[in-house]
């Protein structure tokens, strides 16, 4: 049996810091607003997905101690690729000078999620480390003249070096969910901007991380009081409350970065983590609840045993 741990991880962040007073300049909003209904302060805009995407898998590489040469695959979640053709994850895997495979992979801000899961798999076919990428470029699919979408998307990056391992590895359980039903919830056309019912997602988001977060939980036999860390998708802090209080789950032991990045979709849950790993807040040994959703809609829970 094959399974993976995390050997590495690094963040990178859009190049301009934009404040919700900087928005209010040009959009009728507050600060005040902003904050009290989503617990956004500040967000990162710039970059492309690819440099963002490279300067984050360099930065996990460093922590791996490794170079290009020792990946297999570069896996890339992304909803905003910096083309139609060729998969953004080829521009990353040449600059990081990888030889093995590239591959895009779309969940919206559920990616990343997904991306534990697929790389779980490919490793167990023989691969030996896979860098995976949450990264976005959001501010090229926000209409910046429209308040109740501009003020919560941010740019950047994060990600991890996983490495194959004999025996079960820490990626203990694991849940995914799509519905496209849901489609018109939350989508972007071809050349156009992202669309949102705000309130009909916020419902869906509570209703499915608690669902498939409890599944997992189940699936790894464990409670929420074995958790160290929730690591949710960062669209909203009221959702990530609304979400504890229903798990039943400490809000203490969730990681919240909303604040500082804004919603970063596929990127949200890996600068989380990152954030979560260099502010010292895992401990080898703790299990970790991951979990994500976004437009689909698509959702994912994973638990993962930080053992670095
Ligand atoms: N500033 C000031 N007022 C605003 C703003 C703003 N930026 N945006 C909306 N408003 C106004 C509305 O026009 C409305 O005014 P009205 O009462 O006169 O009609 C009022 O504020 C309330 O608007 P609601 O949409 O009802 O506000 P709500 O509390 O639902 O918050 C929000 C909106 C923040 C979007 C919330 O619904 C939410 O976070 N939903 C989930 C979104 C989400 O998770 N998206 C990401 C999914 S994943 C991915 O995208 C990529």
């Amino acid at each position: 049996m094959t399974g993976m741990r995390v050997i590495g991880w690094g963040k990178a962040l859009g190049e301009k810091l934009v404040t919700n007073d900087d928005l209010a300049q040009t959009l009728d909003t507050s600060d005040d607003w902003i904050t009290e209904r989503t617990g956004i302060r500040q967000r990162y805009i710039g970059g492309s997905v690819a440099s963002l995407g490279t300067q984050a898998a360099q930065r996990a590489l460093e922590v791996a101690g490794l170079t290009g040469s020792d990946i297999d695959m570069v896996l890339l979640a992304t909803t905003t690729s910096d083309q139609i053709v060729p998969s953004t994850a080829v521009v990353i895997q040449a600059a990081l000078g990888v030889t093995g495979g590239a591959l895009d992979l779309n969940a919206a801000c559920s990616g990343f999620a997904y991306g534990m899961v697929v790389a779980n798999g490919l490793l167990a076919t023989g691969m030996k480390r896979i860098v995976l990428i949450g990264a976005e470029q959001l501010s090229t699919i926000t209409d910046f003249s429209d308040r109740s979408t501009a003020v919560l998307f941010g740019d950047g990056a994060g990600a991890v070096v996983l490495e194959a391992t004999d025996g079960p590895g820490d990626l203990l359980s694991s849940v995914l969910g799509s519905d496209g039903d849901l489609k018109h919830l939350l989508y972007a056309e071809h050349g156009g901007y992202l669309q949102m019912v705000g309130k009909e997602v916020f419902r869906k988001a509570v209703q499915v991380i608690v669902e498939s977060a409890s599944e997992a939980m189940v699936k790894a036999g464990i409670g929420v009081d074995d958790l160290a860390l929730m690591v949710p998708h960062q669209a909203n802090l009221r959702i990530i409350q609304a979400a504890c209080q229903r798990l039943g789950i400490d809000e203490a032991k969730a990681m919240v970065t909303v604040d500082k990045y804004g919603n970063t979709s596929a990127a949200s849950i890996p600068l989380a983590l990152v954030d979560a790993i260099t502010e010292g807040r895992l401990q080898a040994g703790d299990l970790v609840l991951l979990t994500g959703f976004g437009a689909g809609m698509t959702w994912a829970s994973a638990i993962l045993r930080w053992n670095p």
